[in-house]
C-alpha cells in the first residue's frame, strides 16, 4: 500500500477489551456504551486512537475471537447503532476506533460452518478447510472430526472450535486442497470485503487484523498470504482510503508487501520482545539484555525498506501484563522507550496506570494464563472499583483484590504518577514529528546488560537523542552531534559532556540534536 493514511502518522493506540473496560448497563460485562463514555479519559491521556477487541456476536469460547456474526455487534455489549455512535463520538473528538477483524476462522456456530457440515453440497460447502474423508487429518494443527454427516474433517486454526476459513493452499498437494483460486477460497475472500465493508461504511477507521498471516494453508513463504491480503488491501485503499489496516503477523517485511500499513511485534516467534518486557530478567527491570532484540528488529527494519512501521504493544490481551515483571519507577522507562519508537504504540487498557496482572484466576471464555490480564479497569475506590455497579460475583472477571492496586482516580491529578508520566509521554512524541510513527531510527547502544538503550529519531530538520537506562549503574557513550536541548528527564538524567552522555542509573534522557 502507498501513503499511510494521515492520522496513522502521529496515532498513539488505546487498545480496549470491551469486556473490562466500563460496564454501563449493570450486567457485569463491560459495554460499547461505557466505551463511550470514557473516550475523554483516553482523549485526556493523549491517546487518539482506539483499538477495539472483537465485540461481535459470538458464544465467546475465545473472548469473541470466535465469531457466529460478524455484521452484529454481541447483544452483552449493546447494538450496532452503539458502536456507529461511538465512531461518531471518537471523530467528533478527532479520535479513530479500529475493530478487530477475524479473517481466519469463525466460531463452530457461524451459519457458513453449519451449513459447511451437512452432506450435501450448497454455497457454503467450500467456505472452510475440509478433506473428504474423516479418516484424513487436514493441515497437522488438529481438526474437527465427526460431528456430522459430512464426510470430512475440519481444519482448525486455534481452539478446537474455531474451524479454519478456505482462503486455499499455495500448493495444493491432495485432491481435496483447493488452490487460492479456487471459487470457494475466493468466495471466502470476497465474503471477508463484505465484512470490511459493512463496518467501514459505518464510520469505522479500519482494522487490527487477527493472525493476518495464516490464512493460506501450505504457504512456507507466505507467499500466497501475501497475494491474498494485496488483494484485499487494495480494495480497501480504493474504497476507503482513510482506513488503516494493522496486521498481527510478525513479519514486517511480508505484511506490508501485503499493503498491511503497520505490523505488530509478536510476543511469540523471533521478535525477542519479552527479553524486554517479559521473562526472567526483563531489560526494563534493569538486569537482563535488549541487545538481541535490537538486532532482530533492525533486522526487520532493514527489511521493510527502513519504514520502521512496527508497533510495539505495552501489553495486550494475549499476554502478562507490564506490572507482573517492571517494578516500581521502572515502568516510567518501559514507557520512555514504547512511547519513542517508530510504528504506532499501543497502551493496553490498565497499563497506564500499573494495573497488576491477577494470580490464581481460574480460566473464563478460553482466556486461560490470559485471564489474569484481563480484570477489569479500576476507575476508583468505589465497588467493584467503579467498573460495574453489579453484584461482585456477576463480574465478568473478578477485580484486582490487592489493597494496594492502582486506580485512575488516586493518579489522575498526582503528578508522580504512572499515569502522569505516561500522558507527559505521549504529548512529547505529539510535539516532535521525529519521535512519531514515521521518523527514522538508528541505534547509538544496543541495551547488552548494564547498559542504556539509546537511539536517535530523525526527520527532516529534527533530530532527537533518546536514552534510557534502567540499570542500577551509570553509563557514558560517545555522541557524534552537540546536544541542543534537553527535552525530557526522568531518574537522576543525564551528564552531557563534549561529545559524550552520562546517562545515571534508573533514568531516561530526551535531547534535541
Ligand atoms: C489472536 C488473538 C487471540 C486469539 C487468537 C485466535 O492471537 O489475539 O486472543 O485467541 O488470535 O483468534
Amino acid at each position: 500500500m502507498s501513503d499511510n493514511p494521515k492520522w496513522l502518522n502521529n496515532a498513539v493506540f488505546y487498545e480496549i477489551y470491551p469486556q473490562s473496560f466500563m460496564d454501563t448497563d449493570c450486567d457485569g460485562v463491560g459495554n460499547i456504551n461505557g466505551i463511550t463514555e470514557k473516550l475523554d479519559y483516553i482523549k485526556d491521556l493523549g491517546c487518539n486512537a482506539i483499538w477495539l477487541n472483537p465485540c461481535f456476536e459470538s458464544p465467546f469460547g475465545d473472548a469473541g475471537y470466535d465469531v457466529s456474526d460478524y455484521c452484529r455487534v454481541a447483544a452483552r455489549y449493546g447494538t450496532n447503532d452503539d458502536l456507529i455512535n461511538l465512531f461518531n463520538e471518537a471523530h467528533r473528538r478527532d479520535m479513530h476506533v479500529i475493530l478487530d477483524l477475524v479473517p481466519g476462522h469463525t466460531s463452530w456456530e457461524h451459519p457458513w460452518f453449519k451449513e459447511s457440515m451437512k452432506a450435501e453440497r450448497n454455497q457454503f460447502t467450500d467456505r472452510y478447510v475440509w478433506t473428504d474423508s474423516i479418516w484424513e487429518e487436514p493441515t497437522g494443527y488438529g481438526s474437527l472430526r465427526g460431528i456430522s454427516d459430512r464426510d470430512g474433517s475440519c481444519a482448525v486454526n486455534f481452539f478446537t472450535h474455531q474451524p479454519a476459513l478456505n482462503y486455499g493452499f499455495y500448493k495444493p498437494t491432495r485432491p481435496w486442497q483447493q488452490s487460492v483460486d479456487s471459487q470457494g477460497a475466493i468466495a471466502t475472500r470476497e465474503a471477508m470485503k463484505d465484512v470490511m465493508k459493512f463496518w467501514l461504511s459505518r464510520g469505522c477507521d479500519g482494522f487490527r487484523v487477527d493472525m493476518a498471516g495464516s490464512l493460506v494453508k501450505n504457504d512456507e513463504d507466505s507467499k500466497g498470504t501475501i497475494t491474498l491480503w494485496q488483494n484485499m488491501t487494495d480494495f480497501v485503499r480504493k474504497e476507503f482510503p482513510e482506513a488503516v489496516l494493522v496486521s498481527e503477523w510478525g513479519e514486517p517485511d511480508k505484511s506490508l508487501q501485503g499493503g498491511f500499513h503497520m505490523d505488530f511485534l509478536l510476543h511469540f516467534g523471533p521478535s525477542h520482545y519479552n527479553d524486554l518486557f517479559r521473562c526472567e530478567n526483563p531489560y526494563f527491570d534493569g538486569k537482563g539484555t535488549a541487545a538481541d532484540f535490537v538486532e532482530k528488529y533492525i533486522d526487520s527494519y532493514e527489511k521493510s525498506e527502513r519504514k520502521g512501521l512496527i508497533c510495539i504493544p505495552t501489553g495486550n490481551h494475549d499476554m502478562d501484563r507490564l506490572a507482573r515483571h517492571i517494578h516500581g519507577d521502572n515502568k516510567k522507562l518501559a514507557f520512555a522507550f514504547l512511547l519513542t519508537m517508530p510504528g504506532a504504540p499501543y497502551i493496553y487498557y490498565g497499563d497506564e496506570i500499573g494495573m497488576n496482572y491477577v494470580e490464581g484466576l481460574t480460566s473464563v471464555e478460553g482466556g486461560y494464563g490470559r485471564t489474569g490480564s484481563r480484570s477489569p479497569m479500576q476507575w476508583d475506590n468505589s465497588i467493584n472499583a467503579g467498573f460495574s455497579a453489579a453484584p461482585s460475583e456477576k463480574l465478568y472477571i473478578p477485580i484486582d483484590p490487592s489493597e494496594d492496586r492502582p486506580t485512575v482516580q488516586s493518579q489522575l491529578n498526582d503528578k508522580n504518577s504512572l499515569r502522569s508520566e505516561v500522558k507527559k509521554l505521549i504529548s512529547i512524541r505529539q510535539a516532535h514529528k521525529a519521535l512519531q510513527s514515521k521518523g527514522e531510527i538508528e541505534f547509538i547502544t544496543k541495551g547488552e546488560e548494564g547498559k542504556p538503550l539509546s537511539y536517535i529519531r530523525k526527520t527532516e530538520g529534527e533530530q532527537i537523542l533518546i536514552s534510557v537506562n534502567p540499570t542500577d549503574k551509570p553509563c557514558e557513550f560517545k555522541i557524534d552531534s552537540r546536544v541542543k536541548e534537553v527535552i525530557y528527564s526522568l531518574g537522576d538524567g543525564a551528564v552531557i559532556k563534549e561529545g559524550s552522555i552520562v546517562i545515571r542509573e534508573c533514568s531516561a534522557v530526551f535531547a534535541i540534536l
